[in-house]
């Protein structure tokens, strides 16, 4: 059958505002907007200024009065602590309607902020859901992350309350959550009035009286209590949620999301982009703390009336590399979605893919893959032994849900390596040089997307107006700037190739070395440093970290690049994989003082370099390369 594609994308481009009217419709609204697009509000325009709505009512509620009370809303599955577990959208309601009932007897009220810290627990959706009832606004933090990150996000989101655990679990290791929340609480000037805690048994806590709530007792009370939250009504574009993400520097950026054009863009993209049904179980094998995590293993498929799965493992050694496949079969998922690098991992350990065959993947039609570039070699191997198309999309936390993608529900479209296909209703996708202007096809350039953005993106970065005009509009105006540099070739195909900013991609992970640098610059022997990414099989890039050392410094630098990596691990957190630290006698800099990072990356890489014309002394290249091979980097 041919592509609806280009017949819909044409229809958008004809008429914005009645493509999203049309879309609008499958949200239920407490009042309908009457207005799609207000050009004057905000900072580029806002979506469905009049509309009323609630996002937990149509991720939970709806379903439920509709018919859907006993179909599985949400299974757990947790191979790491050996746990299954599954809530009917009947269920789910009433988890989230306690969680409610605990959050408002701790103030929580429309408007408040609540910093979710959770590992990958049904608990940590029940929160998410149960703020969006209460018109609260939620801000997961990635478990990942250490105190001070989380210390970061509760100054710039000032929280009432935050919802935590006693732990989370990795491979071969406990991971005690409260000293990292006491230590982020402690080192913030905002300090919460309470924290509601998870405690789990493969390690509790001790709560600190007057402050900390035991989550499970307090649902049961209130479950016992019969007390009942009804969702509260807040304007489509209040917002729901704020994510923040890697910026450029130490301080991320508050993304975000708001009510009614969130829901009316990924209840959209469910069936018309990644092609499932209300009813269907979908999977996104992510982290609820990144975006992946909020639109598609929590709000997407539940707005859809899907099933979806919240699974605590890894894709390899959790227990072996065919987890994914048993999950896939034992709970009949339609669609995964996750990042090349799981199945870079995958395929590290099974190269002959012979877990695949044990499995009855029956009911399996299709593989998303996101987060970072999808190499070709990565999609073959899968298409090969899974037999199923393997659909490479390209987006941002910014974003929300796909800008271009190979829109199986409309038709899929041939696939070409290398490339997430195609724009998506809602996004003009132009590429620009330097200067602003078009380049033509085939050019690399910066890739932008025209103004407005479609519903569902940031409208802004949290309480900071001003910087998303910094970051994102001012530099080419009329356009968002992705900082993602490619290039879109004759037929329309966008092809991604690398961060114009200096964000890395570490294991489908956004990571700034911008804020590495900033760690690693307070070892107090270090006198200068850069962090670079560089190439990994497995996780795409991973960082690598330059030290000029003081004058004078005798010790051995062995031990400070030791100390170097452990300092990074717990101000940042493990999720950085900050392993690699090469000591040397002097940066290569322009003769205006501007670190030639490009240049190390390159030598880094093995790639061929040339000598920056700017270059203040060629010598230093040579003493780095040396560095370099010192440690079995580079060539
Ligand atoms: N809490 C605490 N620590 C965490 C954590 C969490 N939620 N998530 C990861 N970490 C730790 C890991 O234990 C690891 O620590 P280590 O240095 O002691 O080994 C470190 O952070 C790096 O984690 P990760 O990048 O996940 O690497 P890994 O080696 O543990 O696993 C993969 C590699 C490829 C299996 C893993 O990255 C993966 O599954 N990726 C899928 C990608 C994904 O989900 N992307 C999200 C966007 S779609
Ligand atoms: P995040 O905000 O964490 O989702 O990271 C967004 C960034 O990841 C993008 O700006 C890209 O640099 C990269 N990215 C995400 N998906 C893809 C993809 N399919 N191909 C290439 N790069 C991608």
């Amino acid at each position: 059958m041919a592509s609806r594609y280009a017949q819909v994308y044409a229809g958008w481009r004809a008429d914005p505002e009645r493509f999203w009217a049309e879309a609008a419709g499958a949200i239920d609204w407490i009042s309908p907007p009457t207005r799609i697009f207000a050009p004057e509000e905000g900072v580029y325009g806002r979506w469905f200024v009049d509309g009323v709505c609630n996002t937990c009512f149509n991720a939970v509620d709806r379903h439920v009065a509709s018919g859907r009370a006993d179909q599985k809303a949400l299974v757990y599955d947790s191979p790491i602590t050996g746990k299954k577990k599954s809530f009917t959208y009947g269920e789910l309601k009433d988890e989230v309607v306690a969680l409610a009932a605990v959050l408002r007897a701790q103030g929580v009220e429309k408007g408040d902020r609540v910093i979710i810290y959770m590992p990958m627990v049904p608990e940590a959706v029940f929160a998410m859901l149960a703020c969006a009832r209460l018109g609260a606004v939620h801000s997961v933090v990635f478990g990942g992350f250490a105190a001070r990150e989380l210390a970061t996000r509760i100054d710039d989101s000032r929280p009432r309350v935050i919802v935590s655990a006693s732990c989370g679990v990795e491979p071969g290791r406990v991971v005690a959550y409260k000293p990292l929340l006491d230590g982020a609480i402690e080192a913030a000037a905002h300090k919460p009035e309470a924290c509601v805690i998870l405690q789990r048994p493969e390690q509790t806590c001790e709560l600190t009286p007057g402050r900390d709530v035991d989550l499970a007792e307090a649902v049961a009370a209130a479950k016992a209590a019969g007390a009942g939250v009804e969702c509260v009504p807040v304007a489509a574009t209040d917002p729901l949620y704020v994510l923040y993400t890697s910026g450029t520097t130490g301080q991320p950026k508050g993304v975000v999301r708001d009510n009614g054009g969130h829901m009316v863009a990924l209840k959209w993209t469910m069936e018309n982009e990644f092609g499932v049904r209300p009813g269907e179980v979908f999977w996104a094998a992510s982290d609820v703390g990144w975006v992946v995590g909020h639109s598609y293993i929590v709000y997407a498929p539940l707005l859809h009336g899907c099933t979806t799965i919240v699974f605590e493992g890894k894709p390899v050694g959790t227990p072996d590399a065919g987890t994914f496949w048993r999950v896939i079969a034992e709970h009949g998922a339609v669609a995964l979605f996750t990042a090349p690098t799981a199945f870079r991992a995958i395929k590290g350990q099974d190269p002959k893919g012979e877990f695949i065959g044990r499995y009855d993947l029956s009911r399996f039609r299709t593989l998303f893959l996101a987060g970072e570039r999808a190499d070709p070699e990565t999609i073959k191997w899968a298409e090969a032994r899974l037999g199923v198309p393997v659909i490479d999309h390209w987006w941002q936390t910014e974003t929300g849900y796909p800008i271009s993608h190979n829109p199986v529900g409309l038709g899929q479209l041939p696939v070409k390596y290398g490339s997430p296909a195609v724009p998506m209703p809602g996004y003009d996708v132009r590429v620009l040089d330097d200067a602003g202007h078009e380049v033509p096809a085939g050019t690399l350039g910066n890739v932008v997307i025209k103004l407005p953005l479609p519903p569902g993106c940031l409208p802004t970065l949290w309480n900071a107006d001003e910087r998303f005009r910094s970051a994102y509009l001012s530099e080419f105006p009329g356009y968002y700037k992705t900082a993602d540099a490619g290039y879109i070739d004759e037929d329309n195909y966008l092809f991604i190739m690398a961060r114009t900013d200096d964000i890395i991609n570490v294991a489908g992970h956004r990571l700034s070395t911008g804020a590495m640098e900033e760690v690693v610059a307070e070892h107090p022997d270090v006198a200068e440093c850069a962090v670079v990414g560089m190439q990994d099989g497995m996780k795409g890039q991973i960082p690598l970290g330059f030290v000029v050392l003081n004058a004078g410094v005798a010790r051995e630098p062995a031990e400070i690049e030791k100390e170097v990596i452990a300092l990074v691990r717990d101000k940042i957190g493990p999720v950085a994989a900050f392993k690699s630290v090469v000591t040397v006698k002097r940066l290569p800099k322009t003769r205006s003082g501007k670190i030639l990072r490009g240049t190390m990356q390159k030598m880094a890489d093995r790639e061929t370099w040339s000598m920056p014309a700017t270059i203040d002394d060629p010598a230093i290249l040579d003493e780095i390369g040396s560095a370099l091979h010192g440690k079995g980097i580079g060539g």
